[in-house]
């Protein structure tokens, strides 16, 4: 494979120094203007102003990419998403548009139970199929990892089947993929009567085989009425940890059920959603290591007004990432500077600090930080172009894609054509 020299950057998003990045850091780009990077096999060797990088010996062998004028930054870390799902649920989202909540739809049989059904009825061709479809516009919009759940299986066959369809991807495709296990997403209607024998099967059973198996990194629950409670997702979490699965959870998205301080408790990787936190609870995740993922993407989608309270935790010095939650039922949506925008927009955040949310921060909640989310030498050449000038143009525009080329571990695995 070529060495690389990547020159014509108006602006060289770096995003180099210490992760994760909290408060004012967040806003810190690490930007050089006119810059420059090097890339040798897998990983960035230099980076730096264009005629500094341009005149290193290795530099003169490497094949030239001339962007003439572009912004250039560490791929997208899209730290939450459901990418293995069977079909969309538009009917619910016409439904939604004529009054209907998304509970509503869930209680009647809709929502995760619907795709549920669907997927046991899936192959895992199929499924694998779909997913590299949006894999690819993954890749086209900026996204070079991203983390995806199991959670629509809900029987040990399905769930295994959704966990092994991920690890195949990992091999078919060039995304890196962080695996994680959502067996407790909702207690499927087989136990509804006695979800407490639910719990019981996944701390017995199947989160022993998850990890076993070594088919997930982390364990998430949906912690949420309509899901489980926080003594229930105490167990599983705890389970998880004590089987090497690193926690993450939905927390307060519907409701507010003191899921984020069961995150800080557990010292989970991440909370996500987070949008029914209370003042206290903003104080109490800015004095912890726990990474509050916002997913704005839902609310656009299920039309809600109040969008999670980014600007108060950034304030309070907590550490925010952003993410698409890509799923058919609150987010479909894979484009990671969509989600920039709704930040921008509806959270108050600035575009710098949203591009360090989607990059470092989300690094840092899948506990890759030290090899993705930056460019600095020595980490992976994960790297994005927008045909913008300007990194606050990347939110500004919004509903299109101009994401120009995208770079994995030194290959190009998208080119916009001319
Ligand atoms: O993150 N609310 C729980 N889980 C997903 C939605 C899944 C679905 O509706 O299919 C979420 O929003
Ligand atoms: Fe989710």
């Amino acid at each position: 494979m070529p060495d690389w020299l990547i020159t014509g950057c108006s602006e060289l998003l770096t995003l180099r120094g210490s992760a994760p990045r909290r408060g004012r850091n967040l806003k810190d780009l690490g930007i050089i203007h006119d810059g420059a990077l090097l890339v040798h096999n897998d990983r960035v060797q230099a980076v730096g102003r264009r005629r500094r990088v341009e005149r290193l010996k290795e530099a003169r062998r490497a094949e030239k990419l001339e962007l003439g004028g572009r912004v250039v930054l560490p791929g997208f870390v899209d730290s939450h998403t459901h990418l293995i799902f069977p079909s969309t649920r538009a009917s619910e989202y016409e439904q939604r548009i004529s009054g209907a909540t998304y509970e509503e739809i869930a209680r009647s049989g809709g929502g995760i139970r619907s795709t549920m059904e669907q997927l046991r009825h899936a192959s895992p061709e199929v499924l694998q199929q779909r997913a590299l479809a949006h894999l690819s516009e993954f890749a086209a919009h900026g996204t070079t990892t991203l983390e995806a759940k199991s959670g629509y299986g809900l029987r040990w066959k399905d769930e295994f089947k959704i966990l092994k369809v991920l690890r195949d991807l990992q091999e078919a495709q060039p995304l890196d993929i962080a695996a994680t296990f959502l067996g407790a997403h909702i207690v499927p209607p087989e136990f509804r009567r006695r979800p407490h024998a639910y719990v019981d099967l996944l701390i017995r059973r199947w989160i022993p085989a998850v990890a076993r198996a070594g088919l997930a990194k982390f364990c998430d629950v949906f912690c949420d009425r309509g899901g489980f409670t926080v003594a229930q997702s105490r167990k599983i979490l705890t389970a998880g940890h004590a089987f090497g699965l690193v926690p993450r959870i939905h927390a307060e998205q519907i409701t507010h059920t003191g899921a984020s301080r069961l995150a800080i408790e557990l010292q989970a990787a991440s909370a996500d959603h987070l949008d029914k936190l209370t003042p206290g609870d903003v104080r109490a995740l800015a004095l912890s290591n726990v990474v509050c993922t916002m997913l704005p993407g839902c609310c656009f989608h299920l039309g809600l007004v109040q969008y999670g309270p980014a600007r108060q935790l950034i304030d309070a010095g907590a550490i925010v990432a952003l993410a698409t939650d890509f799923n058919p039922g609150t987010s479909p949506t894979l484009s990671m500077s969509m989600i920039l925008s709704l930040a921008c927009t509806q959270m108050r955040m600035s575009p710098a600090e949203a591009i360090s949310a989607a990059t470092l921060n989300s690094a840092y909640s899948l506990r890759e930080h030290e090899r993705i989310g930056s460019l600095e030498v020595g980490k992976f050449a994960d790297v994005v172009a927008f045909e913008v000038a300007d990194h606050r143009e990347i939110p500004y525009y919004f509903g299109v894609n101009l994401c120009s080329l995208t770079m994995k571990r030194g290959i190009i695995i998208y080119q916009k054509k001319l």
